[in-house]
């Protein structure tokens, strides 16, 4: 318990959000929701909802019926979500995944994937006179999270993305299904070739996370303008990160993206568009 958050006695008509997952300990969704509500003193509580997966949508329309305004879905429950909605967002339906869920007054699913803003909204906020878009994108990796990402950088008006994974036939497949021309496939190995006159560098893969190999590419051809940023979060500052760092590139760590996604889950039930600030970013990463 810290004086940012300090509990509050939840009054007869509540607000009530929270996380679903399988496990859902390692979420740090409750303490972002909870600074948030606790800052801005409001009447509600987001909780940590472990679901085993055969209960899912059981569980689902049963916070509905106990008048939740909505839920988080995090893994395993991404996709399955998707299928469970009455209605869904364009980016949802093009990200192929819901990730924020609110209960409408009718009593619908509307499923939204907020993961693809959060990417955007972190490089705005954090690297607001970079240009990310103003040339071609490298994006390393093809799974959930690279899909987001380029959905968004799409959206965002990237003029190319060259898309890169360890396994090609998954990042033609993944190219294949977002079906933009703007998007070409590049064998792994070749990926350092593919950095010359790009704007920005994205990792999307598991590597670099705390207990994963580094992620190994050779900067050289990049430019020194360009934006690198990984959507890897502990460590905060990844291997990529560091030696973008020293070669003068502009950077930004992943932990926004996760901050900055959450955002309008907690506006559509809470009512606020809560900021992103130092003081929540320290609060995330800190346990006490
Ligand atoms: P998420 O949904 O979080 O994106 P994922 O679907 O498991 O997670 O995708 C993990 C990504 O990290 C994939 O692009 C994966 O590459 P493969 O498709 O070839 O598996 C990438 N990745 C994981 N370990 C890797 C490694 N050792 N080298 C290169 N890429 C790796």
């Amino acid at each position: 318990m810290t004086s940012r958050t300090s509990y509050r006695t939840l009054s007869g008509t509540s607000r009530l959000a929270g996380v679903m997952g399988w496990p859902v300990s390692h979420s740090k969704s409750p303490r972002l929701q909870g600074y948030w509500l606790a800052n801005n003193a409001i009447d509600g509580s987001y909780m940590p909802l472990p679901v085993a997966p055969e209960n899912f949508e059981t569980a689902l329309t049963s916070l509905r019926d106990l008048g939740f305004a909505g839920v988080n879905v995090t893994i395993p429950f991404k996709e399955t979500a998707m299928r469970a909605c009455d209605e869904l967002t364009d980016r949802a339906k093009r990200i192929g995944a819901v990730n924020t869920v609110t209960f409408a007054k009718d009593g619908r699913l509307l499923g939204d994937n907020t993961d693809g803003f959060g990417f955007i909204e972190n490089l705005r906020q954090e690297a607001p006179n970079t240009a990310f878009c103003s040339g071609p994108a490298v994006v390393l990796g093809a799974g959930g999270a690279s899909r987001a990402v380029l959905v968004a950088l799409l959206d965002e008006g990237c003029p190319e993305i060259r898309l890169a994974n360890r396994t090609r036939k998954r990042a033609d497949d993944l190219a294949g299904e977002i079906n933009d021309p703007r998007i070409t496939v590049i064998d792994w190995p070749v990926a350092p070739s593919a950095l010359e006159n790009a704007s920005l560098v994205v990792n999307t893969t598991s590597l670099g996370m705390v207990g994963q190999p580094a992620l190994e590419i050779d900067l050289t051809g990049l430019p020194t303008s360009a934006l690198v940023t990984d959507i890897v979060y502990a460590p905060l500052i990844t291997d990529l990160l560091a030696q973008a760092k020293d070669r003068g590139n502009p950077i930004v760590d992943g932990l926004g993206m996760l901050l900055h996604q959450a955002r309008p889950g907690f506006h559509k039930w809470f009512g606020i568009d809560p900021d992103v600030t130092p003081d929540l970013r320290e609060f995330v990463l800190s346990t006490d």
